[in-house]
Formats: C-alpha cells, sequence, structure tokens
C-alpha cells in the first residue's frame, strides 16, 4: 500500500505530469477528477507514455460519499491533492466558488485521510502565497504577505489548514509545495495544458498567438523597476515540476521527513523577464510572435523568484531542464493539439 497513491486532479496539467513520473517511479496510481477543467485524453496519454492505465474514478472531492467509496476501495497510504479552481482573474469575480470548492475538497480529503488512517498528504501550493515579498528570492521562511487573490487565499489558508490537521493528528505527515511558474508540456507531447476559452497565463497566450488562434500577445506592462522593465518570474519545467513530487512522496513514505509538516519552494531559482520568455520562445522554436505592450495586469506582483536551496538539500531535486527545452515542448504540445 506504501506504493500506491490517490491523485486528486490527476487528469489535469501538472496531475497527469506527476501521474506519469509516479508510475514511472513504480507507483500505482489512482485518479479522481471530475473533469470540470481537464479532460479524458490526458489519461489516454499517461497510457501512452506509461503503458499502463491508471485508475480513474470520476468524481467531484468535495463530493463526501463518492470519496468515501474510493477510500473504502482503495487502500493508499499517501494523496497528491491537485484538484482545485487556479484562475486568479475568475476568483476575484467568483470569489464563493474558490473558498467553497479549493477549501471544502481539501478538508474532505483530510477527514478522510483521518478516518481511514491515511498518513502522507502533499498539497499543490502555489508562489502566489508570498504575495508582493520584501526580499527576493524568496525563501521559505520568506513571511507571507496578504494574498492578492481569493485564489491566494484559497492556498494560504489550506497551507494553514494542513499544518493545524497534521499538528492535530499523529500519524498524519503533510508537505506543501510552492510552485512558481509552471510551464511547458511533456516530451512526447501527448499530454500538456488544455486551457479553457482564452489563456490567462504567459506560455498558452504564446502558443496560441503562434498557431494563429489568438492574433497577438499583450505584455502587460514594460514600466515595471525591472532590467527590461517587464515582470520577473521563475518558469518551472513542468515534467521537473513533477519529479518533485515524486520525491516528496518517497520522503514521506521512507520516514526521511523532518518535521511532519514541511514546505518546499519549486522553481528553477532564475529570474526571467516576460520579454525574456518570448525572445526564447523564439528563438526555440525560429519563428516570430506578434507581440505589443499593453497596461498593466492588475494584481501582477513585480518580480517573484524562488530560493531552492531547501529542496535541493533535503529533497536532493533540483530543475534540470533548459529553458530552451521547455520551450519546443511547449509549442509542439500545441501543434499536437491543433492537428
Ligand atoms: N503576461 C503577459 N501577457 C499575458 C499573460 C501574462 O504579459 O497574456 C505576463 C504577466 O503580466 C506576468 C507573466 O506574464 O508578468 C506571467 O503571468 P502568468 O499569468 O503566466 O503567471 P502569474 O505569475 O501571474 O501567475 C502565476 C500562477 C498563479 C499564481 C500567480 C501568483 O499561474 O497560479 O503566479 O504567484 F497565483
Amino acid at each position: 500500500m506504501g506504493n500506491r497513491v490517490l491523485v486528486t486532479g490527476g487528469a489535469g496539467y501538472i496531475g497527469s505530469h506527476t501521474a506519469v513520473e509516479l508510475i514511472n517511479g513504480g507507483y500505482e496510481v489512482i485518479i479522481v477528477d471530475n473533469l470540470s477543467n481537464s479532460d479524458r485524453s490526458s489519461l489516454e496519454g499517461i497510457r501512452k507514455i506509461t503503458g499502463i492505465e491508471p485508475t480513474f474514478i470520476e468524481a467531484d472531492c468535495c463530493d463526501r460519499e463518492a470519496m468515501r467509496r474510493v477510500f473504502e476501495n482503495y487502500e493508499f497510504d499517501s494523496v497528491i491533492h491537485f484538484a482545485a479552481y487556479k484562475a486568479v482573474g475568475e476568483s476575484v469575480a467568483e470569489p464563493a466558488k474558490y473558498y467553497r470548492n479549493n477549501l471544502d475538497s481539501f478538508l474532505t480529503v483530510l477527514e478522510l485521510m483521518k478516518e481511514f488512517g491515511r498518513n502522507n498528504i502533499l498539497f499543490s501550493s502555489s508562489a502566489t502565497v508570498y504575495g508582493d515579498a520584501d526580499t527576493l528570492p524568496v525563501t521559505e521562511l520568506t513571511p507571507r504577505k496578504p494574498a492578492t487573490s481569493p485564489y491566494g487565499n484559497t492556498k494560504q489558508m489550506a497551507e494553514d489548514i494542513l499544518r493545524d490537521m497534521v499538528a492535530a493528528n499523529e500519524g498524519l505527515k503533510g508537505i506543501a509545495l510552492r510552485y512558481f511558474n509552471p510551464i511547458g508540456a511533456h516530451p512526447s507531447a501527448l499530454i500538456g495544458e488544455l486551457p479553457r476559452g482564452v489563456p490567462n497565463n504567459l506560455v498558452p497566450y504564446i502558443t496560441q498567438t503562434a498557431a494563429g488562434v489568438r492574433e497577438c500577445l499583450s505584455i502587460f506592462g514594460d514600466d515595471y523597476d525591472t532590467p527590461d522593465g517587464s515582470c520577473l518570474r521563475d518558469y518551472i519545467d513542468v515534467v521537473d515540476l513533477a519529479r518533485a513530487h515524486v520525491v516528496a512522496i518517497e520522503r514521506m513514505v521512507e520516514g526521511k521527513s523532518r518535521e511532519r509538516y514541511e514546505i518546499f519552494n519549486i522553481g528553477t531559482g532564475r529570474p526571467v523577464s516576460v520579454f525574456e520568455l518570448v525572445r526564447g520562445f523564439e528563438e526555440a522554436n525560429n519563428l516570430k510572435l506578434n507581440y505589443r505592450v499593453a497596461p498593466r495586469r492588475a494584481g501582477d506582483v513585480t518580480a517573484v523568484w524562488a530560493d531552492t536551496t531547501l529542496a535541493n538539500d533535503e529533497l536532493g531535486w533540483r530543475a534540470e531542464r533548459e529553458l530552451r527545452d521547455t520551450l519546443r515542448a511547449a509549442w509542439a504540445w500545441e501543434q499536437s493539439v491543433r492537428q
């Protein structure tokens, strides 16, 4: 049972890449997903890449009875909880939807873990919990500033819920991974990000513009206090990010955690500007992108990137893929979706 992992949201972007890395690492994967922002095709992608069909249950993590059946029917010691809404702008317009879904789903999973004596929980957190940090790069000890959106609030609150649940339950161990900006796709181009409607994030907008689905990329602001005036972010390849989950699960399963609740930044440690990313995409894929400078986007912080020392030292993990390869994979995936 130690090598079985329940992956909520496992049909989604980061979840599907993590399922692949888990399976490649010898784990048996059980996916629960309500397909509200994902597609069954990712399950087929996982099967093609690994040769193994993960167990799939279509269910909503807020549905306690459906989730109880999952816990009754499957033995697993570890859970990775990805299932959540993630659109920052939408969370500002519909906060209740975000608080209800993102917190209720997590509480339901945690309560069932307690009831069924399941021990290890890995939570998808985000660099968004740092808000507009005073010092850069951010370490795990950098104080969290007020989140700039209800989405960000749900990540801060969920971290606190996890900390408190672990403190109150002897058997429980938890890890929160704070992702920076996940981008790219599996090099096979069999799984990747499938944004619904107009993409909010930079790389899907870039690839859709290159594919002719969008006319022109807007670069939100060139008057920030940064070397080229555009915002700085830490873009982490989704496969590198997925690998971090496998080592974090291993750490808990093998009893190597130093504390029962731990937090790790998962990024490259390298700030990249929007202009650099656009140029990098053009060079990696040998094409020209149609873009223009537009006003700043509300809620964007000027710069955030990770100090990854803790993940390097404690997890023995580091980002390995070159940005150029990541941007090639992102474009290959976009082209495969358009075929
Ligand atoms: N950007 C553009 N044009 C676009 C989209 C984005 O110029 O069309 C810029 C943004 O202004 C920002 C950078 O590209 O400077 C990255 O933007 P993303 O939307 O890709 O990513 P964010 O850094 O805004 O968001 C990420 C995660 C969220 C998280 C947030 C805050 O996607 O989950 O960081 O830390 F909440």
